[in-house]
This record gives structure tokens, sequence and C-alpha cells, in this order.
């Protein structure tokens, strides 16, 4: 027998309050007992996006959110700026293309943040650029770009909109949508916000609202203004994911009851631990400079097989966790401490590692990274 231990950046493990939430039986979404629940995750959400805007709920991935930002609010040809640090940032190019955009691509070395002033430079040196598409936490990598600069960079020009990915995000770090002046968010369910996969949410400002008036790409299901429209009523456009909806209700409960700053300030810790753990088994971490608070990127040590070190964390473990994607590919091991993780879920996480890094053949003594994390997260 072996319990399995879900630490993957995505989807995370479900709170058991909200598992049997969602095993209620089935409402109808036309009927009255539908709208108190959508009307109390409409209020939550808004909290939780720090924002007095509606906040639209889809039937969709994250990636689904992320192809409503592109057809809601540019017109064929557009150009858009979009930083392209990982996996998910090269997936903004890829839907613009997809839609007859014009992707500005400004890359950025897999590891590092983006420089808010080349940023600037871009937009200085093209006037016809209509929007800055980046990550709040590029998952790929384990980077937290700096959102807040960015942010003050596209205020300043009311022809540019500034949308965020904030899919390993929301609910991870301070990221206040009305605050900062983000245009556009979105989120998506199996992150931080504990749920199962099946839910993409997505918020914006009345400057990137002019745009969607404009936008002339072609659009059905995601077709935001009609859903906010919906919304307003307590309703959706089409069947919403109820289950998910009464899941969502929930969990948003759950994390206005602890309050936003509390959840971070928690995973923040969990972060911390795990980062200093890393070091302390002697691995060098993938993000040093501007790491997400969301996962850490372990680099495997030179020699040793990263893809063994993964199936050795399942197969001998049963502890899930993501690997790299790409030029990462065997190179690192991805962590994760968002959501409904604690204590125990990085210490395991830890110890796992060092014990499948020695049964991949790594000569290295086992303790020390759990020993840094038991130091850091011992309360008293
Ligand atoms: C930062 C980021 N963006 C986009 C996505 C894509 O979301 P989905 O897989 O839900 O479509 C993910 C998923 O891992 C992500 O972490």
């Amino acid at each position: 027998m072996k319990k399995n231990i879900l630490l993957a950046p995505g989807p995370t493990p479900v709170p058991p309050s909200t598992l049997l939430a969602m095993a209620q039986p089935i409402i109808h979404h036309r009927e009255p007992e539908f709208k108190p629940i959508f009307s109390q995750c409409r209020e939550g959400l808004k909290y939780l996006f720090q924002t007095e805007q509606e906040v639209i709920m889809l039937a969709a991935s994250g990636s689904g959110a992320m192809e409503a930002a592109v057809t809601n609010f540019l017109s064929t040809g557009d150009k858009a700026l979009f930083v392209n640090g990982g996996k998910f940032g090269e997936r903004w190019g890829k839907i613009m293309k997809a839609y007859g955009c014009e992707p500005v691509e400004l890359k950025v070395e897999w590891g590092q943040a983006v420089d808010p002033a080349v940023i600037e430079a871009a937009l200085d040196a093209d006037p016809s650029i209509r929007a800055v598409y980046m990550q709040a936490s590029e998952t790929s990598t384990a980077v937290a770009h700096p959102v807040k600069e960015v942010a003050a960079i596209t205020g300043k020009r009311p022809g540019v909109f500034l949308v965020v990915d904030a899919i390993t995000a929301t609910g991870v770090f301070k990221l206040p949508m009305d605050e900062w002046g983000i245009d556009i968010i979105v989120t998506g369910s199996q992150k931080a916000l504990m749920l199962p996969p099946g839910l993409a949410f997505i918020a914006w400002s009345e400057k990137a609202d002019t745009f969607n008036k404009t936008s002339n790409i072609p659009r059905f299901y995601f077709d935001l203004a009609l859903e906010r429209k919906k919304h307003i009523d307590d309703q959706t456009a089409w069947t919403p994911a109820v289950s998910l909806l009464v899941g969502l209700r929930d969990v948003l409960n759950m994390i206005r009851e602890e309050g936003l700053e509390k959840v971070h300030a928690r995973t923040t810790r969990l972060a911390e631990a795990t980062r200093a753990a890393v070091k302390a088994m002697g691995l060098k971490l993938f993000a040093p400079d501007s790491p997400s608070n969301a996962l850490t990127a372990a680099v495997i040590p030179e020699g040793v097989d990263g893809l063994k070190v993964k199936k050795l964390l399942r197969e001998n473990y049963g502890v899930t966790v993501a690997g790299g994607q790409d030029q990462a590919k065997g190179k690192i091991v991805r962590l994760a401490h968002l959501g409904y993780t604690d204590t125990f879920d990085v210490i395991s996480a830890i110890s796992a590692l060092e014990m499948a890094l020695v049964d991949a053949g790594h000569d290295m003594v086992m303790g020390a990274g759990v020993a840094k994390a038991m130091e850091i997260l011992r309360r008293g």
C-alpha cells in the first residue's frame, strides 16, 4: 500500500469539505436555488481578485480564459507584446497568431524575470502596440514576473492595456487588480483555488472594456460581454459547471475566513522553507532571483537523470511532482506549495526528493533538506 501525495503545481489537492460539497445531488442552474450560490461566488471572486469589476466564471481550463483575453480585446492585425519566458508565456503568442493578431515577442531567459524597463522601451519604440500580455507566475520556470512595475508603465498609456495570467498567482501572492491598475486578469480553478480543473476566471477594467467594444475577432462561446450581462443576473450564457461552482463557493468562503493576507503569508512561509531546504540539500534553484511562491523548481545535479528522479518519486514514494518542460526537461523538478498545502506537504516533498535522488544514484547525505524545512516551519 502506498498513499498518493499530489505536490504538482496543478491540479492540486482539494479540501475534504469541498469534496463533500461537490458530492451533493446536482441542482438545476435555471432554478432559484442556483442564484444564491452563484451570487456568493461572484462576491467571493471580487474579494479574491481585489476588484470592483465582475469576475466571469467560464466552464473551461485556464487556457480558455487566456484565449478569451485575446479574442475579446484585440482585433485582427493588432500588435500585442507578450513576455515569453516559459511555456505559458509562449502560449500567448500562439493564441494571438491563431486569431490573426500580430504578436511581438519579448523573449526572457528561462529562470529569469522580465525587466520592466525592456517593456517600456518596446512600447516607446512601437506606439502601435496595443497591449502587454504576461504571466504573474510562470509555472514552467517557477519565476514571478514584476506585475506591479509593468502595470505602472501600462497605466500611463491610455492606448495600451495589460493582461496578466495569474493562473498560479491568484491566491498565492499579492496581485490587487484595481489598486495596481491591471486591466485583465485570468486564473483557473485547479491551483491555489483548491478545486478540480474545469473553471476559468477573467475580469477586466473599464479601460480594457473600451477595447472590448471595438474588438472584431469572431467569437461565440467565450463572449465576455454577453457573459457579464448574464452574471449580473446571477446566470450564465451556457450550462455552467454546477458542481464546481458549489465547490467554488466553499473554497472562497475558506479563503475569506482565513483572510487573503494570511493565505499569502502561509504560502510564502511554505515557499521560503522549500527554497531553503532545496539549497540545504546542495541543489540549486532554477529561478534564484525572482522565485514564485507558488512552486519551487530545483535543479537536478549534473550526472543525475531528472526524469528518473521524478519517476522514482512516484514509484517509490507515491509523490507526484512536475518535471521540466522543453529545454528544462529532465533538468528540474517542480514542487508545489500553493492552495491546500501545509507543513507536512513540504516536509514530505523534501524528504521524498532526498530519498529519490539517492535512489537515482546521487551521492549525498540525506536529511539536510528536511532539517532545514523543519527549522523554518517549526512553531513555538
Ligand atoms: C501560468 C499558467 N498559465 C496557463 C496555464 C494553462 O492552464 P490550463 O492547463 O488550465 O489550461 C497554466 C497551467 O498549468 C499555468 O500554470
